[in-house]
């Protein structure tokens, strides 16, 4: 069976699916887990950056990986070609919802739709204008997350 793929998409691609691009590769290769995994944003006004120094800092500290992560935007490709797309919050969800063709819709979901706590917690907040801890936090959910959605049926074929 060929690599599941996987696309985790915030605004910015500096942030947040950047720390989750990294958190999940990390957890999925701990699993043996073959899957492949990129993110993207729907604004394209960091493109060709790194991820936010705030995120590098707080991941980095947890043992993750960012360096070879730098932001580009959704292409309308993306739809055709990755199984799974996680939007990290509702207006994300709503834009990728707008752009995507019909027969590739019921690829898109949040991203915490495998949080133990959805749909009491289902959206990650932009952390851009918070200090350190909505970094933590963002951490915080998204490795909740991860570690559901690496033993999630979509994700295993299981
Ligand atoms: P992200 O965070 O969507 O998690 O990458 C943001 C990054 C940049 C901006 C907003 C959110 N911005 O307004 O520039």
């Amino acid at each position: 069976m060929r690599a599941k793929k996987v696309l985790v998409v915030c605004l910015g691609n500096i942030c947040r699916s950047p720390t989750a691009q990294a958190v999940l590769r990390h957890k999925a290769q701990l699993h043996s887990l073959n899957i492949e995994i990129d993110s993207a944003g729907t604004s394209a006004s960091h493109r060709g950056e790194r991820p936010d120094s705030r995120s590098i800092k707080a991941g980095s500290a947890r043992g993750y990986n960012f360096s070879d992560i730098y932001s580009r935007p959704v292409f309308e490709q993306d739809f055709a070609d990755f199984d799974l797309i996680l939007a990290m919050d509702n207006d994300n969800l709503a834009e990728l919802n707008r752009r995507c063709p019909a027969e590739h819709s019921h690829k898109i979901k949040l991203f915490l739709a495998f949080h133990p706590e959805f749909p009491a917690i289902s959206e990650v907040p932009d952390p851009y204008y918070s200090g350190s801890k909505g970094f933590e936090l963002v951490l915080d959910l998204i490795e909740h997350a991860c570690d559901k959605l690496i033993i999630a049926p979509e994700l295993t074929g299981a």
